[in-house]
């Protein structure tokens, strides 16, 4: 006889970009969730389905939880943990301007459940969070809990890419548990057995720096190719076979090697940052992860000097902007190298024109004296030069001989490697790409 999958109550506080996805996951594997989010609005606009952020798969996991009621959403923390037992901490973790992470509103939820404990719960960091963090939410509940209540506090970091959050949820490379009981181990280990995927178990403090190291590590690739790519283009070398070279050894691996305009997003630079805070405080001088944060700075500055290399002066000359988002299939611009771009470019006088197939909606919030296009074509219209900055898959296949007839100078800047360079020269385009 199969053994019924064990099932359980669930409590997500923190409906933002991973909640939302672990929530409807979590949902999807048969267990009954609370999602909980201090904003009311969000709450009242994702119960009827709207979802705040663009994510394949997500919309529908939601709908199919509400509808088959194992997913709920409140603004109430504690009807949220009083009917659980298991409470996932997805809050924010934002960086202060000295690169720390903010911690603030974890503390918050953490006395906030303390204060709401009706029996054991298991209560489980999601959110990225500096080492030592689990331990200081132990004693916060401690602090603020009824003598004699029972928890047990654990870390299971999240390893989610935007745009493929769903996938990298339900399938993911690993699962990381740090535990400090057996309890709290059997919990998470029965969770998640749905979930094909290896377990590593350890303490709370290592679970909580294999996620810290993981960014940071794979922000340091992308910026060694980056820094690569810039003696490729002094030496006349070809940065996209050099990585294809190197990548052939199973020890480098191809992936996280592709040259461009540098690393962005609400991950790598607030976790390379973090981390070398975390460093600080324990007395180590990260040095390679200031160098990585210098580097992804730099590869911005430098995509801008090759635009005018190619115009000039900048001033008046008018750039058709292809992509806003820190990255395709997503909407999401935060730290994004093509919002920095734009603005160099602003500074220098050029007049700009954007689109993006997701991330306008967000970028009008944020992007002064641009004009907005609803095409790729009406964007390069009377164009000194386009510059590719996102590599959506829509830009791939371009009609380049009506682009060129469209634009007044046929230049090309590729932030991100994703054209072909030979074809685009045989069409009469100047092109430049990064390291190549
Ligand atoms: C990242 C990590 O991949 C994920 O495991 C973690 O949980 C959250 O942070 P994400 O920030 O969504 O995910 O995006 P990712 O696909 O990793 O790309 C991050 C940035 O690096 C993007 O701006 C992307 O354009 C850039 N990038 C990525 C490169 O410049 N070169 C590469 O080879 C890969």
């Amino acid at each position: 006889m199969v053994k019924a999958r064990k099932s359980f109550k669930i409590c997500v506080i923190g409906s933002g970009y991973v909640g939302l996805v672990a929530a409807a996951c979590f949902s999807k594997l048969g267990n009954r969730v609370i999602c909980v989010d201090k904003d009311r609005n969000k709450i009242s606009r994702v119960k009827k389905g709207v979802i705040p952020i663009y994510e394949s798969g997500l919309d529908k996991l939601v709908r199919d939880g509400v509808k088959k009621k194992h997913l709920f959403f409140t603004s109430s923390v504690s009807e949220g943990v009083q009917k659980s037992d298991i409470v996932f901490i997805s809050v924010g973790t934002p960086s202060r301007d000295n690169g720390e992470a903010d911690l603030s509103a974890i503390e918050n939820v953490a006395r906030y459940i303390a204060g709401h404990l009706n029996s054991y719960k298991l209560i489980v960091e999601k959110s990225t969070v500096p080492v030592q963090t689990g331990k200081k939410i132990r004693e916060t509940i401690k602090r603020y809990s009824k003598k004699g209540v029972e928890f047990d506090v654990a870390s299971n970091p999240e390893f989610l890419r935007e745009g493929r959050a769903v996938n990298d949820f339900l399938s993911p490379d690993r699962i990381v548990l740090g535990v400090e009981s057996k309890r709290a181990e059997n919990i998470l280990k029965a969770l998640y057995k749905p979930v094909k995927a290896p377990v590593l178990v350890t303490d709370i403090n290592t679970a909580e720096l294999i996620k810290h190291a993981s960014n940071s590590f794979l922000a340091a690739k992308i910026s060694f190719i980056n820094s690569v790519s810039l003696i490729c283009e002094e030496t006349g070398a070809d940065i996209e076979k050099v990585a294809l070279g190197m990548g052939m050894d199973k020890r480098i691996g191809r992936s996280f090697l592709d040259a461009g305009i540098g690393f962005g997003g609400s991950c790598f630079p607030k976790d390379v940052s973090a981390f070398i805070q975390i460093a600080k405080k324990s007395g180590v001088e990260f040095k390679i992860l200031e160098e990585v944060k210098k580097t992804n700075s730099l590869q911005r500055r430098h995509f801008v000097e090759k635009i005018k290399e190619e115009l000039w002066i900048l001033r008046d000359k008018k750039i058709g902007v292809l992509g806003v988002s820190f990255k395709p299939d997503t909407d999401d611009i935060r730290e994004s190298p093509a919002v920095d771009i734009i603005n160099m470019l602003l500074s220098e006088g050029a007049k700009i024109k954007v689109y993006d197939p997701k991330a306008l909606p967000k970028a009008k919030k944020i992007l002064k004296g641009v004009t907005f296009c609803k095409n790729v074509y009406s964007t390069a219209k009377d164009a000194d030069c386009i510059a590719l900055l996102t590599e959506w898959e829509e830009f791939r296949n371009l009609d380049f001989k009506r682009l060129k007839l469209l634009m007044k100078y046929p230049f090309l800047a590729d932030g991100r490697n994703f054209l072909n360079k030979d074809f685009l020269e045989s069409l009469g385009f100047k092109y430049t790409g990064v390291g190549r």
